[in-house]
Protein backbone atom coordinates (compact mmCIF):
# COMPACT_ATOMS: atom_id res chain seq x y z
CA UNK A 1 0.00 0.00 0.00
CA UNK A 2 1.18 3.08 -0.71
CA UNK A 3 0.02 5.62 2.08
CA UNK A 4 2.26 8.78 2.90
CA UNK A 5 3.72 8.53 6.38
CA UNK A 6 3.00 11.94 7.95
CA UNK A 7 5.20 13.75 10.32
CA UNK A 8 5.33 16.80 12.54
CA UNK A 9 8.41 18.02 12.95
CA UNK A 10 10.00 20.66 15.37
CA UNK A 11 13.56 22.29 15.00
CA UNK A 12 14.42 24.63 17.45
CA UNK A 13 18.11 24.32 17.88
CA UNK A 14 19.66 27.61 17.66
CA UNK A 15 18.05 30.86 16.83
CA UNK A 16 15.08 29.11 14.56
CA UNK A 17 11.60 28.06 16.31
CA UNK A 18 10.51 25.75 13.48
CA UNK A 19 7.82 23.52 12.63
CA UNK A 20 6.71 21.51 9.65
CA UNK A 21 4.24 18.89 8.67
CA UNK A 22 6.12 16.44 5.39
CA UNK A 23 4.78 13.40 3.73
CA UNK A 24 6.47 11.25 1.98
CA UNK A 25 4.23 8.17 0.00
CA UNK A 26 7.17 4.77 0.20
CA UNK A 27 7.66 4.81 -3.24
CA UNK A 28 8.47 8.47 -3.38
CA UNK A 29 12.00 9.57 -3.48
CA UNK A 30 11.43 13.30 -2.58
CA UNK A 31 9.24 14.60 0.64
CA UNK A 32 6.49 16.53 0.36
CA UNK A 33 5.93 19.71 3.01
CA UNK A 34 2.43 20.35 3.91
CA UNK A 35 2.69 23.40 5.62
CA UNK A 36 5.58 25.23 7.63
CA UNK A 37 6.21 28.26 9.78
CA UNK A 38 9.74 29.44 11.24
CA UNK A 39 10.23 31.80 13.86
CA UNK A 40 13.67 33.35 14.58
CA UNK A 41 15.21 35.65 17.19
CA UNK A 42 17.65 36.81 15.33
CA UNK A 43 16.89 40.47 16.11
CA UNK A 44 17.55 40.28 19.31
CA UNK A 45 20.80 38.55 18.71
CA UNK A 46 21.96 41.83 16.50
CA UNK A 47 22.37 43.67 19.45
CA UNK A 48 24.65 41.58 21.09
CA UNK A 49 27.09 41.04 18.11
CA UNK A 50 26.17 37.52 18.35
CA UNK A 51 23.97 34.49 19.69
CA UNK A 52 23.66 34.68 23.62
CA UNK A 53 22.37 30.93 24.31
CA UNK A 54 19.81 32.10 27.38
CA UNK A 55 18.31 34.50 25.45
CA UNK A 56 17.63 32.09 22.43
CA UNK A 57 16.07 29.70 24.84
CA UNK A 58 13.87 32.34 26.42
CA UNK A 59 12.59 32.73 22.78
CA UNK A 60 12.25 30.00 21.62
CA UNK A 61 9.83 29.54 25.18
CA UNK A 62 7.93 32.33 23.81
CA UNK A 63 7.50 30.97 20.03
CA UNK A 64 7.26 27.43 19.82
CA UNK A 65 3.21 26.46 20.33
CA UNK A 66 2.34 29.60 18.28
CA UNK A 67 5.04 28.17 15.54
CA UNK A 68 3.07 24.26 15.90
CA UNK A 69 -0.26 26.24 16.00
CA UNK A 70 0.61 28.13 13.20
CA UNK A 71 1.63 25.14 11.32
CA UNK A 72 -1.37 22.93 12.02
CA UNK A 73 -3.98 25.46 10.56
CA UNK A 74 -1.88 25.85 7.50
CA UNK A 75 -1.78 22.39 7.00
CA UNK A 76 -5.45 22.35 7.00
CA UNK A 77 -6.17 21.47 11.64
CA UNK A 78 -8.29 24.37 12.78
CA UNK A 79 -8.34 23.60 16.26
CA UNK A 80 -6.06 23.75 19.32
CA UNK A 81 -3.50 22.06 19.55
CA UNK A 82 -4.88 20.17 22.25
CA UNK A 83 -7.59 19.06 20.16
CA UNK A 84 -5.52 18.03 17.54
CA UNK A 85 -6.78 14.36 16.03
CA UNK A 86 -3.45 11.66 17.17
CA UNK A 87 -4.68 10.55 14.18
CA UNK A 88 -3.41 13.17 11.85
CA UNK A 89 0.47 12.00 11.89
CA UNK A 90 2.70 8.95 12.14
CA UNK A 91 4.80 10.28 13.76
CA UNK A 92 6.54 13.38 15.58
CA UNK A 93 10.05 14.41 14.76
CA UNK A 94 12.46 16.68 16.92
CA UNK A 95 16.50 17.81 16.58
CA UNK A 96 17.95 16.46 19.42
CA UNK A 97 21.16 18.01 18.67
CA UNK A 98 23.61 19.25 18.32
CA UNK A 99 22.69 22.72 19.41
CA UNK A 100 22.21 24.85 22.32
CA UNK A 101 21.16 22.68 25.34
CA UNK A 102 18.58 25.04 26.33
CA UNK A 103 17.06 25.86 22.62
CA UNK A 104 17.26 21.97 22.50
CA UNK A 105 15.28 21.11 25.52
CA UNK A 106 12.27 23.70 24.72
CA UNK A 107 11.62 21.62 20.84
CA UNK A 108 12.51 18.17 22.76
CA UNK A 109 10.05 18.62 25.36
CA UNK A 110 7.59 20.26 23.55
CA UNK A 111 7.66 16.96 21.11
CA UNK A 112 7.73 14.66 24.41
CA UNK A 113 4.50 16.58 25.12
CA UNK A 114 2.92 16.22 22.16
CA UNK A 115 3.86 12.18 21.90
CA UNK A 116 1.96 11.59 24.92
CA UNK A 117 -0.89 13.81 24.48
CA UNK A 118 -1.53 12.34 21.35
CA UNK A 119 -0.01 9.21 21.91
CA UNK A 120 2.84 8.82 19.35
CA UNK A 121 6.18 7.61 19.01
CA UNK A 122 8.90 10.40 18.42
CA UNK A 123 11.92 9.99 15.59
CA UNK A 124 14.89 12.03 17.60
CA UNK A 125 17.04 13.63 14.53
CA UNK A 126 20.59 15.55 14.52
CA UNK A 127 20.57 18.74 12.90
CA UNK A 128 23.57 18.19 11.37
CA UNK A 129 22.46 14.92 9.32
CA UNK A 130 19.63 16.55 8.53
CA UNK A 131 20.87 19.68 7.20
CA UNK A 132 21.53 17.43 3.73
CA UNK A 133 17.86 16.49 3.63
CA UNK A 134 16.51 19.82 2.43
CA UNK A 135 17.89 18.35 -0.98
CA UNK A 136 15.52 15.70 -0.96
CA UNK A 137 12.52 17.94 -0.75
CA UNK A 138 10.19 18.61 -3.40
CA UNK A 139 10.49 22.33 -5.09
CA UNK A 140 10.01 21.09 -8.44
CA UNK A 141 9.29 24.91 -9.15
CA UNK A 142 12.22 26.79 -7.11
CA UNK A 143 14.84 27.59 -10.13
CA UNK A 144 17.34 28.05 -7.60
CA UNK A 145 18.03 23.75 -7.88
CA UNK A 146 20.41 23.70 -10.44
CA UNK A 147 20.35 20.54 -11.68
CA UNK A 148 23.21 19.08 -14.30
CA UNK A 149 21.19 16.15 -14.93
CA UNK A 150 17.82 17.71 -16.35
CA UNK A 151 15.87 15.19 -16.25
CA UNK A 152 15.37 14.43 -12.60
CA UNK A 153 15.23 16.93 -9.89
CA UNK A 154 16.30 14.28 -7.24
CA UNK A 155 19.99 13.66 -5.75
CA UNK A 156 21.15 10.27 -6.60
CA UNK A 157 23.35 8.14 -4.60
CA UNK A 158 25.97 7.57 -4.21
CA UNK A 159 26.62 11.48 -3.47
CA UNK A 160 28.95 13.74 -1.81
CA UNK A 161 27.36 15.52 0.78
CA UNK A 162 28.20 19.53 2.04
CA UNK A 163 27.18 20.79 5.16
CA UNK A 164 28.50 24.21 5.35
CA UNK A 165 26.58 26.64 8.09
CA UNK A 166 27.43 28.90 10.81
CA UNK A 167 28.77 26.01 13.40
CA UNK A 168 29.83 23.08 11.24
CA UNK A 169 31.35 22.35 7.79
CA UNK A 170 31.55 18.85 6.75
CA UNK A 171 32.25 16.38 3.85
CA UNK A 172 30.27 13.34 3.45
CA UNK A 173 30.46 10.55 1.08
CA UNK A 174 26.84 8.72 0.86
CA UNK A 175 26.38 5.60 -0.70
CA UNK A 176 22.80 5.59 1.00
CA UNK A 177 19.82 6.93 3.10
CA UNK A 178 21.99 4.82 6.05
CA UNK A 179 25.52 4.21 4.75
CA UNK A 180 27.65 7.48 5.34
CA UNK A 181 31.66 7.98 5.82
CA UNK A 182 32.59 11.61 6.62
CA UNK A 183 35.17 12.79 4.86
CA UNK A 184 36.49 15.66 6.40
CA UNK A 185 35.27 18.67 8.52
CA UNK A 186 36.82 21.51 10.05
CA UNK A 187 39.44 21.40 12.42
CA UNK A 188 38.32 25.32 13.97
CA UNK A 189 36.06 27.99 12.87
CA UNK A 190 32.97 26.64 10.72
CA UNK A 191 33.14 28.40 7.45
CA UNK A 192 30.04 30.49 8.31
CA UNK A 193 31.65 31.40 11.60
CA UNK A 194 34.54 32.80 9.51
CA UNK A 195 32.26 34.65 7.17
CA UNK A 196 30.42 36.18 10.52
CA UNK A 197 33.73 37.46 12.42
CA UNK A 198 35.18 38.98 9.15
CA UNK A 199 31.93 41.11 8.78
CA UNK A 200 32.14 42.10 11.91
CA UNK A 201 35.68 43.08 11.19
CA UNK A 202 34.27 45.35 8.85
CA UNK A 203 31.36 47.01 10.83
CA UNK A 204 28.17 44.25 9.72
CA UNK A 205 25.82 42.44 12.19
CA UNK A 206 25.04 38.92 12.33
CA UNK A 207 25.02 36.74 10.26
CA UNK A 208 27.51 38.48 8.29
CA UNK A 209 27.94 36.11 5.28
CA UNK A 210 25.15 37.93 3.43
CA UNK A 211 26.74 40.78 4.00
CA UNK A 212 30.00 39.59 2.45
CA UNK A 213 28.46 38.32 -0.51
CA UNK A 214 26.64 41.52 -2.04
CA UNK A 215 30.34 43.21 -1.50
CA UNK A 216 32.29 40.83 -2.81
CA UNK A 217 30.00 40.69 -6.16
CA UNK A 218 30.82 44.56 -6.21
CA UNK A 219 34.24 43.79 -7.16
CA UNK A 220 33.86 44.41 -10.86
CA UNK A 221 32.48 47.67 -10.66
CA UNK A 222 35.82 49.02 -9.12
CA UNK A 223 38.32 50.27 -11.08
CA UNK A 224 41.33 49.30 -9.24
CA UNK A 225 44.63 48.12 -9.82
CA UNK A 226 45.06 47.05 -6.37
CA UNK A 227 42.91 44.58 -6.10
CA UNK A 228 45.85 41.95 -6.70
CA UNK A 229 48.03 43.01 -3.76
CA UNK A 230 45.44 41.62 -1.19
CA UNK A 231 46.25 37.74 -0.58
CA UNK A 232 44.60 35.96 2.12
CA UNK A 233 45.89 32.19 2.62
CA UNK A 234 43.93 29.04 1.25
CA UNK A 235 44.21 27.04 5.57
CA UNK A 236 45.34 23.43 4.89
CA UNK A 237 44.36 23.76 0.97
CA UNK A 238 47.37 21.00 0.22
CA UNK A 239 46.57 19.20 2.58
CA UNK A 240 45.81 15.23 1.88
CA UNK A 241 43.48 15.40 4.39
CA UNK A 242 39.92 16.42 3.63
CA UNK A 243 40.14 18.49 6.64
CA UNK A 244 39.85 22.08 6.62
CA UNK A 245 40.35 25.44 9.13
CA UNK A 246 38.89 28.42 8.44
CA UNK A 247 40.20 30.32 11.71
CA UNK A 248 43.56 31.81 10.16
CA UNK A 249 41.99 32.75 8.07
CA UNK A 250 39.53 35.31 9.76
CA UNK A 251 42.94 36.06 11.58
CA UNK A 252 44.57 37.39 8.28
CA UNK A 253 41.38 38.75 7.32
CA UNK A 254 41.49 41.07 10.30
CA UNK A 255 45.07 42.10 9.45
CA UNK A 256 44.84 42.43 6.34
CA UNK A 257 42.31 45.02 6.82
CA UNK A 258 44.00 46.84 9.42
CA UNK A 259 47.27 46.78 7.43
CA UNK A 260 45.72 47.88 4.71
CA UNK A 261 43.38 51.09 6.21
CA UNK A 262 46.64 53.39 5.60
CA UNK A 263 47.05 52.36 1.87
CA UNK A 264 43.43 53.13 1.06
CA UNK A 265 42.93 56.53 3.21
CA UNK A 266 39.56 57.65 2.45
CA UNK A 267 38.89 54.56 0.48
CA UNK A 268 37.72 52.33 3.08
CA UNK A 269 34.65 51.00 0.74
CA UNK A 270 37.04 49.80 -2.23
CA UNK A 271 38.86 48.31 0.89
CA UNK A 272 35.61 46.36 2.25
CA UNK A 273 34.89 45.03 -1.13
CA UNK A 274 38.46 43.89 -1.99
CA UNK A 275 38.71 41.95 1.37
CA UNK A 276 35.19 40.63 0.80
CA UNK A 277 35.76 39.36 -2.56
CA UNK A 278 39.40 37.93 -1.44
CA UNK A 279 37.66 36.18 1.61
CA UNK A 280 34.85 34.72 -0.58
CA UNK A 281 37.22 33.53 -3.23
CA UNK A 282 39.53 31.77 -0.27
CA UNK A 283 36.40 30.01 1.31
CA UNK A 284 35.00 28.99 -2.13
CA UNK A 285 38.55 27.76 -3.52
CA UNK A 286 39.00 25.25 -0.09
CA UNK A 287 35.46 23.89 -0.70
CA UNK A 288 35.95 23.46 -5.05
CA UNK A 289 39.64 21.78 -3.68
CA UNK A 290 37.94 19.35 -1.00
CA UNK A 291 35.19 18.25 -3.31
CA UNK A 292 37.64 17.59 -5.99
CA UNK A 293 39.51 15.65 -3.62
CA UNK A 294 36.36 13.86 -2.80
CA UNK A 295 35.47 13.01 -6.20
CA UNK A 296 38.99 11.87 -7.15
CA UNK A 297 38.41 9.17 -4.29
CA UNK A 298 34.28 8.21 -5.30
CA UNK A 299 34.39 8.71 -9.06
CA UNK A 300 31.07 6.79 -9.22
CA UNK A 301 29.47 9.86 -7.29
CA UNK A 302 26.27 10.84 -8.82
CA UNK A 303 25.16 14.03 -7.03
CA UNK A 304 26.47 16.31 -5.02
CA UNK A 305 24.35 18.05 -2.85
CA UNK A 306 24.98 21.15 -0.89
CA UNK A 307 23.22 22.63 2.79
CA UNK A 308 23.76 24.57 5.46
CA UNK A 309 22.83 28.48 5.07
CA UNK A 310 26.43 29.08 3.38
CA UNK A 311 25.03 26.79 0.52
CA UNK A 312 23.18 30.63 -0.16
CA UNK A 313 26.71 31.60 -1.01
CA UNK A 314 27.35 32.97 -5.03
CA UNK A 315 30.51 32.09 -5.26
CA UNK A 316 30.17 28.69 -4.12
CA UNK A 317 27.71 27.92 -5.68
CA UNK A 318 29.52 29.39 -9.27
CA UNK A 319 32.45 27.66 -8.54
CA UNK A 320 30.98 24.38 -8.07
CA UNK A 321 28.66 24.73 -10.98
CA UNK A 322 31.42 26.06 -13.45
CA UNK A 323 33.77 22.92 -12.33
CA UNK A 324 31.21 20.24 -12.41
CA UNK A 325 27.96 20.99 -14.06
CA UNK A 326 29.61 19.91 -17.68
CA UNK A 327 31.74 17.18 -15.28
CA UNK A 328 35.38 16.45 -16.39
CA UNK A 329 35.78 13.46 -14.43
CA UNK A 330 32.53 12.06 -16.12
CA UNK A 331 29.23 12.49 -16.78
CA UNK A 332 26.23 13.66 -15.41
CA UNK A 333 26.75 14.80 -12.11
CA UNK A 334 23.99 16.92 -10.57
CA UNK A 335 24.30 19.64 -8.30
CA UNK A 336 21.89 20.61 -5.47
CA UNK A 337 21.40 23.72 -3.44
CA UNK A 338 18.09 23.85 -1.83
CA UNK A 339 16.10 27.17 -1.82
CA UNK A 340 17.00 29.87 0.28
CA UNK A 341 14.76 29.31 2.78
CA UNK A 342 15.83 25.72 3.21
CA UNK A 343 19.54 26.44 3.43
CA UNK A 344 19.61 28.52 6.85
CA UNK A 345 17.78 26.10 9.61
CA UNK A 346 14.48 24.71 9.32
CA UNK A 347 11.77 22.39 9.97
CA UNK A 348 11.47 20.54 6.65
CA UNK A 349 14.81 19.33 7.05
CA UNK A 350 14.27 17.76 10.25
CA UNK A 351 11.04 16.29 8.74
CA UNK A 352 12.45 14.49 5.77
CA UNK A 353 15.13 13.23 7.20
CA UNK A 354 12.67 11.71 9.40
CA UNK A 355 10.86 10.36 6.49
CA UNK A 356 13.25 8.26 5.26
CA UNK A 357 14.53 6.75 8.32
CA UNK A 358 10.95 6.56 9.94
CA UNK A 359 12.24 2.85 11.62
CA UNK A 360 14.03 4.96 13.99
CA UNK A 361 11.20 5.91 16.45
CA UNK A 362 11.31 5.73 19.59
CA UNK A 363 8.67 6.43 23.10
CA UNK A 364 8.84 9.64 24.53
CA UNK A 365 10.61 8.75 27.98
CA UNK A 366 13.39 7.70 25.86
CA UNK A 367 14.50 11.36 23.79
CA UNK A 368 17.20 13.45 25.12
CA UNK A 369 19.51 16.35 24.45
CA UNK A 370 22.27 15.03 22.41
CA UNK A 371 24.88 17.80 22.08
CA UNK A 372 28.00 15.72 20.56
CA UNK A 373 27.65 15.28 17.23
CA UNK A 374 29.89 12.21 15.51
O1 LIG B 1 22.72 26.74 8.71
P1 LIG B 1 22.66 28.04 9.41
O2 LIG B 1 21.35 28.77 9.42
O3 LIG B 1 23.03 27.96 10.91
C1 LIG B 1 23.73 26.95 11.51
O4 LIG B 1 23.17 25.84 11.68
O5 LIG B 1 24.89 27.24 11.85
O6 LIG B 1 23.80 28.96 8.78
C2 LIG B 1 24.00 30.29 9.16
C3 LIG B 1 25.30 30.73 8.53
C4 LIG B 1 25.80 32.08 9.06
O7 LIG B 1 27.14 31.93 9.42
C5 LIG B 1 25.62 33.00 7.86
O8 LIG B 1 26.55 34.07 7.82
C6 LIG B 1 25.84 32.04 6.72
O9 LIG B 1 25.17 30.87 7.12
N1 LIG B 1 25.33 32.54 5.43
C7 LIG B 1 26.13 32.87 4.38
C8 LIG B 1 25.28 33.35 3.36
N2 LIG B 1 24.00 33.29 3.81
C9 LIG B 1 24.05 32.79 5.08
N3 LIG B 1 27.47 32.80 4.25
C10 LIG B 1 27.98 33.21 3.07
N4 LIG B 1 27.25 33.67 2.05
C11 LIG B 1 25.90 33.77 2.14
N5 LIG B 1 25.19 34.22 1.11
ZN1 LIG C 1 21.99 24.39 10.94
Amino acid sequence: MNIPFRILAIESSCDETACAVVEKKPDEELVTVIASTTATSLAKHKITQGIVPEVAAREQLKYILPVIEETLKKAGHPQSIIHNPQSAFDAIAVTVGPGLVGSLLVGIETARALAYAWNLPIIPVNHIQAHPYANFINVTNQPIRQLADQTTNKPNFPLISWVISGGHTELSYMESHDKIIKLGSTIDDAAGECFDKCARVLGFDYPGGPFIDKLANQVTNQPTNRITTIKLPRPLIHDKTMNMSFSGLKTAFARAWKDNLDTFEDKEEELKIILAHELQEAISDVILKRTQQALEQYPEVKSIIVSGGVAANSKIKEKLIASFQISTIRNPISLHFPPLSLCTDNAEMIGAWACFHSQTTTDWQHVEVKIKHN
